[in-house]
This record gives structure tokens, C-alpha cells and sequence, in this order.
């Protein structure tokens, strides 16, 4: 079994990782993507505080720990006291006493910095409006596992600079890809290079990704996002100024006719559905590393 030693630590922001460390918890979860069943945390405890909605993160945490011998704790916001008015710190601080590791989903970064600084056990980012490092972790993977390297890979970020795509970038300054983004004026990711024009965006793309443009926590700007967002959605047009054997990506849940036309999310050059079970190979190898 290939170790990562990240015991005790928390993960709340790619950038938290060493090159090295994000690259063996990629090694790691191939591992344990083929041996799936095996009990390394045996009598673990996994609190999964959710404050927004899930499919993927929710059931690829609880399947993972299961699979590894634990068991996960949902623990949502309206359910605990901390709804009646009992403190961050203080839930942070009972709840250290009963679990191993706790994944937070949330609004605000500095929520989850919160629980990070007053739970005495690991956290985890499940996704923040900042950034979505499991997310990156399981992109990554999906990439490498079809181009065998990411060494020099070039991805084609199209529409809302979102968290994925925050994540993401800063996980190519670790492993070596290199992302450019297409984004209208106002939606740029902080630090990551985008250019106005999708079609130069893809064009030479190895990858293309996209992601929804109404993240959670923006709803009320639905209507004039859809309008500003409108000339990045992926489609076999755009496809076809990218490399003839470039492939597609979608964090899901996806939007079909609004950020990825249908032909391309279900299409055969679509790798949402890999990428999405990524998901569960590279937590497991994170819970393993912060547990072990
Ligand atoms: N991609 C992702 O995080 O999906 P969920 O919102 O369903 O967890
Ligand atoms: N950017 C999206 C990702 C969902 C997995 C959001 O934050 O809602």
C-alpha cells in the first residue's frame, strides 16, 4: 500500500498540498480504486456537515468510508443545535470528541476556516463558494488516467469562473497542466489566465471543462447570468476548435442546453461520467492519508 502522510492535517484549500502530496494521493487512489473493499479505517468516524446540497460529495464520502471499514455521520445545519443558536466553536468542539474527520460543505471560505480552527480533528473542504478541492483532486485524475501524464497538459476552462475552476487551476500549478479560461468580462477566477474568446480558449485544448453557470448561493443572479454566459456554452462548434482528440469534463450536475449542449455531455467524447467516480477513489485516498 503507497502512503501519503498527511495524518492530522486539514484540507481546506488546494493550495494546502505539497506537489508531491497531490500526486501520491493521486497514486493512492488508483490504488485503492482497485482494490476497493479494504478496511483501513476500520471503526472510523466521518461527520459529513452539509450546508448546502449534494449528490456526488454526499454519497461518494459515505460510500468511501463505508468501504474502508467506517461509517459517516450527515450532519446538517437545521438538525443540530447550532440552527437554536449554539456556537460554531462549540459544536466544532463536541463534535472532536465523537468523530475522526469531519467534511464541511458551505458558503463562506471563512466558515470553513472556522470549523478548521476550532474541531481538533482534520477537515476536509467538500466544496466552499471558493473552492473545490476534491473536486480538482478526482479532474486531475480523470486527465491523467487518460492521457497517462499531466505533464504539459493543456486545459480549456469555458464559462463561470467558478470554485471548480479555482481549484483546479491551482492544482495544475502543483501537478504540471496548464488551464486557460474563457470567461465573460466579471467572471474571472482570481489568478487564473482567461481570454475573452472561447474558440481561443480550446483552441489546442487536450481538455475541455466547463461547469454551471448559476453555482449554489447564486440564484437571485439566474437571469443575466444565463445572458452573459450564453456564448461560452460547450458544443460540438466549439469541440471542434480543440484537438481532434480533446475530451470534455463537468463536475456535474450539469445543465444541458446552458453551460454543455446534450450531444457533448452525453456523447462519446464526454468523460463526466469517469470523472464522477473519480470522485469517490481520490477521498478515499485523502481519508486514508489524513486518518493514517
Ligand atoms: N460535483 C459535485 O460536487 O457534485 P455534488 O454537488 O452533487 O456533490
Ligand atoms: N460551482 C458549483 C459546483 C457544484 C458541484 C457550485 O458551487 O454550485
Amino acid at each position: 500500500m503507497l502512503t501519503v502522510s498527511l495524518t492530522g492535517r486539514d484540507l481546506l484549500r488546494v493550495g494546502d498540498l505539497a506537489p508531491a502530496e497531490a500526486e501520491a494521493l493521486l497514486d493512492l487512489a488508483v490504488e485503492l480504486r482497485e482494490q476497493p473493499k479494504q478496511p483501513l479505517l476500520a471503526g472510523a468516524t466521518l461527520g459529513m456537515y452539509f450546508a448546502k446540497h449534494s449528490t456526488r460529495t454526499r454519497v461518494s464520502f459515505s460510500a468511501g468510508i463505508a468501504q474502508l471499514g467506517g461509517v459517516a455521520i450527515p450532519l446538517t445545519p437545521e438538525e443540530l443545535q447550532l440552527s437554536r443558536g449554539e456556537s460554531l466553536p462549540d459544536t466544532a468542539r463536541a463534535l472532536s470528541r465523537y468523530l475522526d474527520v469531519l467534511a464541511v460543505r458551505t458558503h463562506a471560505h471563512a466558515e470553513l476556516e472556522a470549523w478548521a480552527e476550532w474541531a481538533s480533528i482534520p477537515v476536509i473542504n467538500a466544496l466552499t463558494a471558493d473552492e473545490h478541492p476534491c473536486q480538482a483532486l478526482a479532474d486531475a485524475l480523470t486527465i491523467r488516467d487518460r492521457l497517462g501524464s499531466l505533464d504539459g497538459v493543456l486545459i480549456a476552462w469555458l464559462g463561470d469562473g467558478s470554485n471548480v475552476l479555482v481549484s483546479l487551476a491551482a492544482l495544475g500549478e502543483l501537478l504540471g497542466y496548464d488551464v486557460v479560461a474563457a470567461s465573460p468580462q466579471g467572471y474571472e477566477a482570481p489568478g487564473v489566465t482567461t481570454v475573452r474568446d472561447p474558440r481561443e480558449a480550446v483552441d489546442g485544448a487536450d481538455v475541455v471543462v466547463t461547469d454551471t453557470w448559476i453555482s449554489m448561493g447564486d440564484e437571485h443572479e439566474r437571469v443575466q447570468r444565463l445572458i452573459d454566459l450564453e456564448p461560452y456554452r460547450v458544443d460540438s462548434a466549439l469541440l471542434a476548435h480543440a484537438a481532434p482528440d480533446a475530451f470534455v469534463m463537468h463536475c456535474l450536475p450539469a445543465h444541458p442546453g446552458e453551460e454543455i449542449s446534450a450531444d457533448v455531455l452525453y456523447g462519446d467524447r464526454s468523460a463526466v461520467w469517469d470523472e464522477a467516480e473519480n470522485r469517490l477513489h481520490v477521498q478515499k485516498a485523502l481519508l486514508v492519508s489524513v486518518l493514517t
